[in-house]
């Protein structure tokens, strides 16, 4: 299973666009795909054909990620039998607002990435729609991300958000996870006429290189229409509509790519992780690996104490560990420049 996250910190940009064009390009590639709406607008939920009042949704996820609240959060689209593929939503909801503070605890931001792991058998490709900001709910999307689409338009404002994004998904990397990456800027609503968008174009080429994605997104009535209707791109009739549900069949490909692109500063931070899978349930580590406490330990090198309880303190979850107490450690700051991090206090006294 990859994740890849679409993103820009400026709304009206073409976010939700992308995501459901990628989504329509996956289907049609008869991937087995998993939209999550972390907006709390809910445009992906409602693109996607699902209307209505629902009680499990994202913003149950990110309270309590455990498996059945995953598994009751998400439901088919209304995309069903006009494609060979599958694409299932965790649905959006205007609650997910609350999650969304401006300084998340490590812990927080993990909370999708635990989620996830519950379904990685099932799903081939998770995109994730964001809200237009650089809170926790986005900040969470990119945790659990192998990759970031950031979308941009050419205007002045919009380039100044695209390089804040990429300012932030580098601190993210710093601070939390080596594993996301940018896949790259990507222009939408390109009209190739107009001088002022080529200026900002090139402006943003000057700025960023081979950041920039190739293909530019161009402003296409298609694309609201398909929207409205629930139907993706690449079943709506018409060799404009094909055009474009070509652009993000490429687009798909690109991602699929950089997916496969080795991160060598993962392995190198290797050691690390064996730690951390003690603490918290992570894609690609089995539930076996994550609760089996003798041979984590041994791995560790670490004695086991028999007067430990066991059971109790490794079958629990770690994302139910008191919070409060948590909360009570100093905070720690990573000096990460726009915001600070509280550091998660790994307490080793406890565990030995
Ligand atoms: N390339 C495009 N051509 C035509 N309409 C577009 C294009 N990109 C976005 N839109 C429209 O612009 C509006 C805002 O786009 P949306 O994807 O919802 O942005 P965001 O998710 O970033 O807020 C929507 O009505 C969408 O249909
Ligand atoms: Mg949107």
């Amino acid at each position: 299973m990859r994740v890849l996250s679409v993103s820009s910190l400026k709304g009206g940009v073409g976010k939700t666009t992308v995501a459901l064009g990628l989504a329509s390009a996956a289907f049609h590639q008869g991937l087995r795909t998993l939209v999550v709406d972390l907006d709390p607008q809910c445009d992906a939920t409602t693109g996607l054909g699902a209307v209505g009042e629902f009680e499990y949704t994202v913003a149950s996820v990110l309270k309590n990620p455990k498996h059945n609240v995953v598994s009751k959060s998400i439901v088919a689209s209304a995309w069903g039998k006009a494609g060979t593929g599958l694409v299932d939503i965790l649905l959006g909801s205007p609650r997910s607002i609350h999650h969304d503070t401006p300084h998340p605890t490590v812990r927080q931001t993990w909370k999708l990435e635990e989620a996830l792991h519950h379904v990685e058998k099932d799903y081939d490709l998770v995109i994730i729609d964001t809200p237009p900001s650089i809170n926790a709910l986005t900040r969470t999307a990119w945790v659990a991300s192998d990759r970031v689409l950031v979308v941009t338009e050419p205007g002045i404002f919009s380039v100044v958000a695209a390089d804040r994004a990429m300012r932030a998904i580098d601190e993210i990397r710093q601070a939390i996870t080596k594993r996301v990456r940018p896949l790259g800027i990507l222009v939408n609503r390109y009209r190739p006429a107009s001088k002022e968008q080529e200026f900002r174009v090139n402006e943003l080429r000057e700025m960023f290189g081979e950041t920039i994605l190739d293909g530019y997104l161009e402003e296409k009535a298609y694309l609201q229409q398909s929207q409205g209707a629930a139907r993706p791109i690449h079943t709506w009739p018409g060799d404009g509509a094909a055009l474009i549900a070509d652009f993000f069949t490429d687009l798909l490909v690109t991602a699929q790519n950089s997916f496969e692109e080795s991160n060598e500063e993962l392995q190198v931070e290797e050691p690390k992780v064996k730690r951390k899978f003690l603490r918290r349930h992570k894609r690609g580590k089995e539930k076996p690996q994550v609760l089996d406490l003798d041979t984590a330990l041994e791995m560790l090198g670490e004695e086991i104490e028999p007067e430990v309880p066991v059971t109790e303190e490794w079958t629990t979850p770690a994302w139910q560990d008191n919070e409060t107490a948590a909360e009570q450690q100093p905070d720690l700051s990573t000096n990460t420049g726009n915001w600070t991090f509280k550091l998660e206090i790994e307490e080793d006294k406890k565990e030995n």
